[in-house]
Order: structure tokens, then C-alpha cells, then sequence
């Protein structure tokens, strides 16, 4: 995808800039970004909604992967922000991300993020339960301050892939339920709280969504909640964010809707109920996360040590794993790579790629078809640019990766690789009296 293209030296290229030069620079595993992708994306994103007569916002949620110099991107692109905890939203300010443009999400955000979050002026709260709506209740009073809030719904619409299902009552940690009369409990405490101003609803389905029924499913059952609390109390849906989940490609297997197809079908879904139930057009927000950087994302491996056994399998082992991509050890998830430092060859070995972690699911890809592979050689596993930096671990004290970006032929260094300075920063040796 992207600017992705296979160079005269045989090598895989990324922005313009060759891999092996990249692998060879800053060593590996290194993950790589290909900013321009993320850049059309957004733009992507910003053009498919622009065909809606009333505003829209694409927040970017910064769980799939975020970085100081990514948030400083993002502000000159002019999206908003999806944080999570108060550690993203630190580093969205320190990129001098405007404020104004942050939600923050979370089921369990703390006294203290609430405080930050409040003194930083954010544009919005995503309220998630009873004892979080009570906090800030407490604290806008105390210090007599207005916040903008969404309230967060467990639609009862789950979607995964290719299917969506829907039941009354969802057990899920996140959300006020619909069903048992949770949700319009919190929008009338929340109404009559002086400093929250209840601007809207939220709802997020799930994950890696092929197609748009789920999405076209929540706006109808959000829509028609909305009027009925317009009928009981002042409430008015100002906004209605449908949260993320727009599926991208891993592997040849996935097929994914274009992000127009997704758009498209979001604003008709809101015009066609908006129309039906006399309710006037509210504001749509997304969150994507995945769809914006997970494809820009390539994960740079050197070749290690093999374990061939006969007639059952190969097994080539890479210089990380499980602790820089955890996603098909939790997920099954499935990725393909190629080898970066001869990508046009006969493919004609299949190898399963272990990662070095010292257990046995440490596999991050099975049965991959690769030309003849040796110690030395550049994996370069794709679509690695969500959820891999971001649910990096140092299990077996591996350090993190470094993070590269890459635009027109220039390489730019966003965040370093760990170092074992760094693990000695966080330790202290026992006192002699202990
Ligand atoms: N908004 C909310 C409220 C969310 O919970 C999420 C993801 C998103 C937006 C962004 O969803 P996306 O567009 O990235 O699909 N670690 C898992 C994914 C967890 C998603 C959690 N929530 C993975 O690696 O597949």
C-alpha cells in the first residue's frame, strides 16, 4: 500500500527511502511509517465526510499507535484527538496538540485525569459510567468550570468483521446500557448538572468492520433514543459519534470497504433517520484509529537462527516478536511479509516466523511463502501500524523498537530505541540495610 514499491536494488522501498538502508541505520526490529499514506488517510477521512450539510469531526484515536512528532502531524492536518488516559493526553499537549480538539475516553479515568483534563480546557468528555459522571459533577462545581460531555451508550450492537449482532442488554464494561434505562438516567443527571453541557451520544460497535450494517444498525437505535428523550427532557443530540472500527488490510484475505463506502454510508443512515424521526442533523464524529495508521506501518526484522524439521516445519526466528507486535499471540491475528532485501525472487520455501520470546506462541506469522531465506536477511512484516508500538512490551527485557518516519525520500527518527540505560533509570538496587 502507499508509496510502497520495490526498488532496482531488489529491495522493498517505503517513501522513498530503501529498507535495508533504514534496517542497516538504525538497526532492528525497527518500525516504519509512511507518512505520506498517513496524511491521505486523513485526508481520505476529512473528504468522505465532507459531503454532510452539517459539521463533522475525525478524531484519530491515539490507542492504535501515538508519538510525540504523529500528534504534531495530526495538529497541522487539523483532526481531532480520541485519548484515552492521562499519559496521552500529557504527550498531545506537550506536541502542542489545541486542546479544544481532545476527547478523552476511558472506563476508568481518575480523579487526577479528570483534574488535568479540566485545567487543559479539552473539547470534550466521553462520560462512561454513574461514579465518573459524579466526579465530574463534583469537580466542574468545585471549580466552577463548563465541559462539554458526550455520553457514552452500550448499544447493544456488536460487530465484528463481516457480521454484526444485536441483543438488548450488552455485557460490557464500557457504556450505559440502553436496555435496563441506565443510559437515560445518565443523560437526565447529567442535564441537570450546572457545568456539564451534554452535547450528544456515543457509541463504538467494535473493530476490523468489513461492513456498514452495524454502523447503519447503532445510528437507528441512537437516533431514535435521542428522540425519544427530546420528547422527555431537553435533551438534544447536538452530536452523534459512532466511535472507530473501519477494517483495513492485514493480508490478500481482507477486503475492506474504501473509507468513502464507510462515509457515505454513516451520513445517509443519519439523513434517512434524521428525515424519518424529525430530529435535526446532528454533527457526526468518527474515531478511527486502525484505518489511519495500521497500513502505513511496516515492521523491519533481521533473520536469526532456523530449526528445520523434516517434513513437519521450518521455523525462522527474528530479532523481536511477541514484545514489539503482540497481536497474533493474543489475537491470532494474521499478518505476510516480505524479505526486504529481495523482495522479487522465487517464493518457493514456507517458513513460520518465530519471534524470540522465550514461549512457545512467540509466532508471529505461520507458514509464510518466502524466497530462499538466510541468516542476514530483512523480514518486513506489513500492516504492522496498529497496535504494535502501542501494545510494545519489554518482555525478556527486550528494549523497544525505534519508530522511523518516512516522506519523499527522507527518514526522520520519531522515537528512539530503548536502551538498557533506560531500564536502569526506573531501578534501584537495595540499600545496605535491607
Ligand atoms: N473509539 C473507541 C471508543 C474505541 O474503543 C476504539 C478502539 C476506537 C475508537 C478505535 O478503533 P479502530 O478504528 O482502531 O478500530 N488492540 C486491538 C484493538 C482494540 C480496539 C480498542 N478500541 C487490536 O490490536 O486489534
Amino acid at each position: 500500500p502507499g508509496t510502497m514499491k520495490i526498488n532496482e536494488k531488489n529491495h522493498l522501498e517505503i517513501g522513498g527511502v530503501d529498507t535495508v538502508y533504514l534496517a542497516e541505520k538504525y538497526s532492528t526490529p525497527l518500525y516504519v511509517y509512511d507518512m505520506n499514506l498517513i496524511k491521505s488517510r486523513l485526508s481520505e477521512f476529512k473528504k468522505a465526510f465532507s459531503i454532510y450539510s452539517k459539521p463533522t469531526q475525525v478524531a484519530y484515536a491515539s490507542k492504535a499507535f501515538s508519538s510525540l512528532a504523529l500528534y504534531q502531524i495530526l495538529a497541522k492536518e487539523g483532526v481531532s484527538l480520541d485519548v484515552v488516559s492521562g499519559g496521552e493526553l500529557h504527550l498531545a499537549i506537550k506536541a502542542g496538540f489545541p486542546a479544544a480538539k481532545i476527547h478523552f475516553h476511558g472506563n476508568n479515568k481518575s480523579h487526577q485525569e479528570l483534574v488535568e483534563a479540566l485545567n487543559y480546557n479539552i473539547g470534550c468528555i466521553v462520560i462512561d459510567n454513574f461514579t465518573e459522571l459524579d466526579m465530574i459533577n463534583q469537580l466542574t462545581t468545585l471549580h466552577q468550570k463548563n465541559i462539554n460531555v458526550l455520553i457514552r451508550i452500550t448499544p447493544g450492537i456488536e460487530a465484528h468483521t463481516h457480521e454484526y449482532i444485536t441483543t438488548g442488554q450488552e455485557d460490557s464494561k464500557f457504556g450505559f446500557d440502553l436496555a435496563s434505562g441506565q443510559a437515560e438516567k445518565a443523560i437526565k443527571t447529567a442535564l441537570d448538572c450546572a457545568y456539564i453541557n451534554v452535547i450528544g451520544l456515543h457509541a463504538h460497535i467494535g473493530s476490523q468492520i468489513f461492513e456498514t450494517d452495524g454502523y447503519k444498525a447503532v445510528i437507528e437505535r441512537l437516533m431514535q433514543h435521542a428522540k425519544q428523550w427530546k420528547e422527555q427532557t431537553d435533551f438534544d443530540l447536538k452530536v452523534l459519534n459512532v466511535g472507530g472500527g473501519f477494517g483495513i488490510r492485514y493480508t490478500k484475505a481482507d477486503e475492506p470497504l474504501s473509507i468513502k463506502d464507510y462515509a457515505l454510508s454513516i451520513v445517509e443512515s443519519v439523513e434517512k433517520n434524521s428525515a424519518d424521526l424529525h430530529l435535526e442533523l446532528p454533527e457526526i464524529w468518527v474515531e478511527p484509529g486502525r484505518s489511519i495508521v495500521g497500513e502505513a506501518g511496516t515492521t523491519l526484522y533481521t533473520i536469526g537462527t532456523e530449526k528445520n524439521i523434516p517434513e513437519i516445519r521450518r521455523y525462522i526466528s527474528v530479532d523481536g516478536g511477541m514484545a514489539d507486535n503482540i497481536r497474533p499471540a493474543l489475537y491470532e491475528a494474521e499478518y505476510t511479509g516480505v524479505l526486504a532485501n529481495k523482495v522479487y525472487a522465487q517464493y518457493d520455501t514456507t517458513v513460520s516466523i518465530a519471534g524470540k520470546a522465550c514461549e512457545s506462541g512467540d509466532m508471529l506469522i505461520w507458514d509464510l511463502a518466502l524466497p530462499e531465506v538466510e541468516q542476514g536477511d530483512y523480514l518486513a512484516v506489513l500492516s504492522t501500524g496498529a497496535y504494535g508500538y502501542s501494545m510494545a512490551s519489554n518482555y525478556n527485557r527486550l528494549p523497544r523498537p525505534a519508530v522511523v518516519f518516512v516522506e519523499n525520500r527522507q527518514d526522520f527518527l520519531a522515537i528512539k530505541r530503548e536502551s538498557y540505560d533506560d531500564f536502569m533509570r526506573l531501578e534501584n538496587p537495595i540499600a545496605d540495610s535491607i
